[in-house]
């Protein structure tokens, strides 16, 4: 392989732009040609491909979003869409790509790969709910974005002796909501994973109260349900002052963490590795601090698996 392009896909996520660095580094490290299409797989069909060269990828490794764009395209999901973007790589010689990005992306990828274009995925989004891996792609950095933004909460919510309710993303998965209410010390983390009983809830924040608690701070992942109508129950239950705040996207910016450039220059180098050694149809991913990496296609048929242990940790630490 001579050509390889890379391009980002979905949601933007911190450390995209270590992993765009890391794979045309990689790439051109191993004498290979490196492609940058922007705006995703909508760029790709539409032709948004140019060379890039090791200064093309300098002073990103820092910035959050990503350099190349993202776009979320229903029409690459049709046959029609398919074919246009391979006759764009077909034009420019490119043979493979590199496919940074959540579960729909990955879907793009696996199509691609089944129609002749290799392709490797790179898990990034802040969900961290892409099955295969410990960790995706800045997650850390929107875990420490809400941690940061629930410690400045909270210093309010005790001078006013508040309850909080925090919504935070996370589309179907809880991980941000379970990890940041680790971090944060919540009375309760609501995720969709696990039936939490509503009278638990009002039973610990009275329990808490009753000791002296001057603050309560309840996180909820947005895929169990709107913020604003928890918050509004729980005050209307409990009798207690209760606010919501809706994090919203301020947790997809950022300078990225250290972990996840750090993680982000691992991937993205394996998966041209990977693509050099003639794979297709894989994602690279991080198990017990391991690269490992597995088929797109058992990625994308297995449920993603929260890590329990956490939840029954914070279910004990929250007595
Ligand atoms: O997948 C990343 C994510 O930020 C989710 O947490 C959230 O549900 C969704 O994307 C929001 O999408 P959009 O930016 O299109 O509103």
């Amino acid at each position: 392989m001579k050509k390889i392009g890379v391009l980002t896909s979905g949601g933007d996520a911190p450390g995209m732009n270590a992993a765009i660095r890391a794979v045309v580094r990689k790439g051109i490290y191993h004498d290979v040609e490196v492609y940058g299409i922007s705006n995703g797989f909508q760029g790709l069909m539409e032709g948004k491909i140019e060379k890039m060269e090791l200064g093309s990828v300098g002073d990103i490794i820092q910035r959050g979003g990503t350099k190349l764009f993202s776009a979320r395209s229903e029409k690459f999901k049709t046959d029609d869409g398919q074919e246009e973007a391979i006759e764009q790589l077909r034009k420019l010689g490119i043979e493979g790509l590199v496919v940074i990005g959540g579960d729909g992306s990955f879907k793009g990828a696996a199509k691609l790969t089944e129609k002749g274009i290799p392709c490797i995925g790179v898990p990034g989004t802040i969900d961290n709910d892409i099955p295969g891996t410990d960790f995706t792609i800045g997650f850390d950095t929107a875990l420490n974005t809400i941690v940061e933004a629930v410690d400045k909460i909270r210093d309010t919510a005790t001078s006013h002796e508040r309850t909080y309710v925090i919504e935070v993303m996370g589309r179907d998965a809880g991980d941000l909501a379970l990890w940041s209410g680790l971090a944060n010390g919540a009375e309760s983390v609501i995720i969709p994973e696990r039936d939490e009983p509503f009278e638990n809830v009002i039973e610990r924040l009275k329990r808490g109260h009753a000791r002296g608690k001057r603050h309560s701070i309840i996180v909820l992942a947005e895929g169990v349900g709107s913020g604003i109508e928890l918050g509004k129950r729980i005050e209307q239950t409990s009798k207690l002052e209760t606010r919501v705040t809706v994090l919203g996207h301020i947790q997809r910016g950022g300078r990225p963490t250290g972990f996840d450039r750090v993680l982000a220059s691992r991937l993205g180098a394996k998966a041209v590795d990977l693509l050099l050694a003639g794979e297709a149809g894989i994602m690279v991913g991080i198990q017990n601090n391991q690269l490992t990496h597995h088929r797109i296609a058992d990625v994308l048929n297995k449920p993603h698996n929260l890590n329990m242990s956490l939840y029954k940790l914070m279910g004990e630490l929250s007595i």
